[in-house]
């Protein structure tokens, strides 16, 4: 079987664990459409083979990991419109959280947005020295609808969380990794082979043993569900409003956003 993609380059190494490469280097790997539904088919794929027992999830070129969700995309949608984007991404990012293979972002770049949003959505998180982090959509007129509300306060603690939802400031790897939000950082050229090296570890213990904690440490957010409802209803109602309006041309413009609260 084999698995070929547009916007995805795989490839499976002889312990089993799948390289993914989201590749859109000229959009800075951007999450349009296609990139979500391959991750998702992406993710049935690694579930489903039995001789892939884990995977790296990273970006192509040197400058971005994924740099958020495709901006130009959000042109022109409605409330429900936006309230369906958000509950599509997030179902999509549940399935490689709900992997019972352990899954590694190597963040070689930009994860702002949606794309910090991924690298949350994996097990672990390495960073390139060059990597910046950040959730960026209040300066969109928008909130994270990818899971980041929900996610990011459960993995760096709600005051960081919130302190980097509500300035929309972007970090550096070392401050990621200060904060707990990644678990190493390591210079960009060991990057992928840190990542391998560490799912080689994981992947020498027992196999269910290394399953059941991937499903035991999971099945806590189970308390926290009806969080991502609100998240994707938040998230499409500002569809409706004036300053999102203004937060996406101001983007595709190239130019400061000027913001009235409407
Ligand atoms: N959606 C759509 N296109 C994007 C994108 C996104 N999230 N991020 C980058 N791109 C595109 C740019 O529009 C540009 O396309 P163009 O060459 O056709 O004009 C290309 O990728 C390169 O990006 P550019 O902005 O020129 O690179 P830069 O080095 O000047 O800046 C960033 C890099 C990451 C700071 C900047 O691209 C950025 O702010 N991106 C958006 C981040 C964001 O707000 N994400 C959250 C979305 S919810």
């Amino acid at each position: 079987m084999a698995m070929s993609y547009s916007t995805l380059l795989v490839d499976i190494d002889e312990d089993g664990i799948a390289l993914v490469t989201v590749n859109r280097p000229e959009k800075l790997n951007a999450l349009n459409a296609d990139v979500l539904s391959e991750l998702a088919s992406c993710a049935g794929d690694i579930a489903a083979r039995p001789e892939i027992r884990g995977a790296i999830l990273t970006g192509a070129g040197e400058k971005a990991f994924v740099a958020g969700a495709d901006i130009s995309e959000f042109d022109g949608l409605d409330p429900e419109a936006g309230e369906r984007l958000s509950l599509h991404g997030q179902e999509v990012f549940r399935k490689i959280e709900d992997l019972d293979k352990p899954v590694i972002a190597a963040v070689n770049g930009f994860a702002l947005g949606g794309g910090c949003e991924l690298a949350l959505s994996c097990h672990l998180r390495f960073a390139a020295e060059h990597a910046r982090f950040g959730q960026p959509e209040v300066g969109l007129g928008l909130i994270p609808g990818y899971g980041g509300t929900q996610r990011l306060p459960r993995i760096a603690g709600a005051a960081i969380a919130l302190e980097l939802l509500l300035t929309g400031e972007t970090i550096t790897a070392a401050r990621a990794y200060e904060i707990g939000l990644v678990n190493r950082v390591v210079a960009a050229a060991e990057l992928i082979d840190a990542a391998r090296l560490t799912l080689k570890t994981i992947l020498s213990k027992a196999p269910i043993a290394v399953s059941n904690v991937l499903r035991a440490v999971r099945a806590a957010r189970s308390a926290t569900a009806d969080g991502y409802r609100d998240e994707a209803a938040l998230f499409g109602a500002l569809f409706a409003t004036d300053d999102f309006r203004e937060g996406v041309s101001a983007f595709l413009q190239k130019r400061q956003a000027r913001f009235r609260g409407s």
